[in-house]
């Protein structure tokens, strides 16, 4: 273990949490504004889970959301590695959550903050019941019109992934619609890809550290089976995240 001559931040030893390409390793390097100190009350496991899913849920949330307290928030894909973070995030917002996840995380999603759970194999979010101040798509491939069924007439639509490919235009295709409609309706249809910014890893830290966020991990795999957690990932059904140890 190392710290780079000019970085004052870190010391050698200290223990940190963060990001950079090709982490699937024994070692490896990352930028000293990638990194934060690891929360102190989670274990490595925890905190590797946070970065990613949490960069994308806080920026979904906050940035493009605008999700601010006394909000109805749906969030589709509630179980999943970025739902999981929706879901508390919203709550630390201050939102009056609703998540959507099939039967066997109804649970779980309950357990971590949502004030509402529809399960998405029985009831459909969209039947005219509720509509949300912000939906948070993640997961499922819902056509806008299903969505904006859903959403207050001046509500905010985040598309955030879930993706299962257009006619012309493979994943893209339902994004590119919802900002070429958004100008013409009064909802505001938009989408998000997470960046990844010192402040904003800076911000997690301090929610994990409050215990405000906690990262749910479904299993982990040692390095040697990475192939196998990719493939246990790529079915489209974890409970929270998938971690990989060393
Ligand atoms: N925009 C960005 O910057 C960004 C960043 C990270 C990820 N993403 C994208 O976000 C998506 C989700 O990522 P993830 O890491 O959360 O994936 P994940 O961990 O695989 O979670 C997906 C979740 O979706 C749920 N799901 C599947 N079908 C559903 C349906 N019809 N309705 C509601 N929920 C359903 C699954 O749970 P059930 O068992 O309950 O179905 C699963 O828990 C991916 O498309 C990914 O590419 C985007």
């Amino acid at each position: 273990e190392a710290v780079g001559e000019n970085v004052t931040r870190f010391q050698q030893g200290d223990e940190v949490f963060g990001t950079r390409r090709g982490s699937f390793a024994e070692y490896a390097r990352a930028r000293a504004d990638r990194l934060a100190p690891k929360p102190t009350n989670l274990s490595f496991e925890q905190a590797a889970a946070a970065p990613i899913s949490g960069y994308a849920a806080l920026q979904a949330i906050r940035d493009q959301g605008k999700v601010r307290s006394g909000q109805r928030v749906l969030i589709i894909g509630a179980g999943g590695g970025v739902g999981t973070f929706a879901v508390q995030l919203a709550k630390a917002y201050g939102a009056e959550v609703t998540g959507v996840c099939s039967t066997t995380k109804t649970e779980l999603v309950r357990s971590i903050g949502a004030d509402h759970v529809i399960d998405y194999t029985r009831e459909d979010f969209a039947d005219g019941g509720n509509r949300y101040d912000v939906i948070l798509d993640i997961a499922g491939n819902r056509s806008l019109s299903h969505l904006r069924r859903a959403l207050a007439p001046e509500g905010t639509l985040v598309i955030v992934g879930g993706e299962g490919g257009g006619r012309w235009l493979g994943g893209i295709d339902r994004q590119l619609r919802a900002h070429m409609l958004s100008p013409f309706v009064r909802q505001k249809l938009g989408t998000w890809i997470s960046t990844e910014r010192k402040e904003d890893l800076e911000e997690l830290h301090e929610l994990l550290e409050a215990g405000k966020v906690t990262p749910v991990v479904d299993r982990t795999f040692p390095l040697s089976e990475v192939p196998e957690a990719i493939r246990y990932l790529r079915k489209g059904h974890a409970r929270g995240k998938v971690v990989i140890t060393v």
